[in-house]
C-alpha cells in the first residue's frame, strides 16, 4: 500500500510510484480472487510495462544530471527485472505460490527502494536543479565596473543582456508548466514535451 512515507518529492516520481503500487496491489487482489488465467496474464503484463517504463525513466533521469550513484541504483532496478523475468512465466502459468513469493519479494523491494534509494536520487536531482538555477541567477546579476565602482547591474540592463530571468530550472521551456525533471540538451521540458519531441524525432525518421 502506498503511503505518503514513500514520497520523493518530485511530482512525476511519485506518481508512477503510486501507480506502480496500485497495480501491484491490482495483480495480488486478482491471484486471491483466483481470477482466471486471462487476467491474471494481463495485470501481470501490466505491472512488467510499467515498471519497465518507470525505470527506464529514473534512470534517464540520473543519467541527465550525471548521478554519482547510478550504477547502485541501476543495480536495484536490475534486480527487481531479474526476478521477474524469473517469476513471470511461473504466475502465467498459475502457481499462485511463485506469485505469492514474487509479491512479497516486491513489496519488500518497493519499500526499501523508494523509502532511500529513490529518495537520495531525488535530493540529488533537486539540488542539481537548484545549484543549476543559482548558476544561472550568478549569471543574470553578476555586478559590473562602472564609473570607477563596482555596482550591480540594474535589472533592465541585466535582463537585456542575459534574457528573460532565468526561472528555466523549475518550469518546461516548451510549454512553460511547472516541471521538476526531464533536462534535455535544450533545458528544462515537461514529461508531454519531451515526449512530444521524441515521437516528432521519430515521425521525421
Ligand atoms: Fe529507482
Amino acid at each position: 500500500m502506498w503511503s505518503p512515507e514513500h514520497e520523493v518529492f518530485i511530482a512525476q516520481i511519485d506518481a508512477e510510484h503510486r501507480d506502480l503500487f496500485q497495480i501491484a496491489e491490482g495483480l495480488e487482489q486478482t491471484m486471491e480472487a483466483h481470477a482466471q488465467p486471462g487476467e491474471i496474464q494481463e495485470r501481470l503484463h501490466a505491472l512488467a510495462a510499467h515498471l519497465e517504463d518507470h525505470f527506464s525513466h529514473e534512470e534517464w533521469l540520473m543519467q541527465s544530471v550525471s548521478y554519482p550513484s547510478y550504477g547502485w541504483h541501476k543495480q536495484q532496478h536490475d534486480t527487481a527485472r531479474r526476478r521477474l523475468k524469473l517469476f513471470a512465466p511461473l504466475i502465467e502459468g498459475g502457481e499462485t505460490e511463485a506469485a505469492d513469493v514474487f509479491l512479497e519479494f516486491l513489496a519488500g523491494w518497493l519499500q526499501d527502494h523508494t523509502g532511500v534509494t529513490d529518495r537520495m536520487m531525488a535530493a540529488f536531482v533537486r539540488n542539481y536543479e537548484r545549484a543549476h538555477a543559482t548558476d544561472a541567477l550568478e549569471r543574470w546579476g553578476a555586478p559590473s565596473r562602472s564609473g570607477g565602482g563596482v555596482r550591480a547591474r540594474t535589472a533592465a540592463a541585466a535582463a537585456a543582456e542575459a534574457g528573460p530571468f532565468p526561472k528555466t530550472m523549475r518550469f518546461c521551456k516548451m510549454c512553460g508548466d511547472q516541471t521538476t525533471h526531464e533536462i534535455r540538451a535544450s533545458g528544462l521540458a515537461c514529461v508531454k514535451c519531451a515526449e512530444r519531441a521524441v515521437s516528432a524525432e521519430l515521425d521525421r525518421d
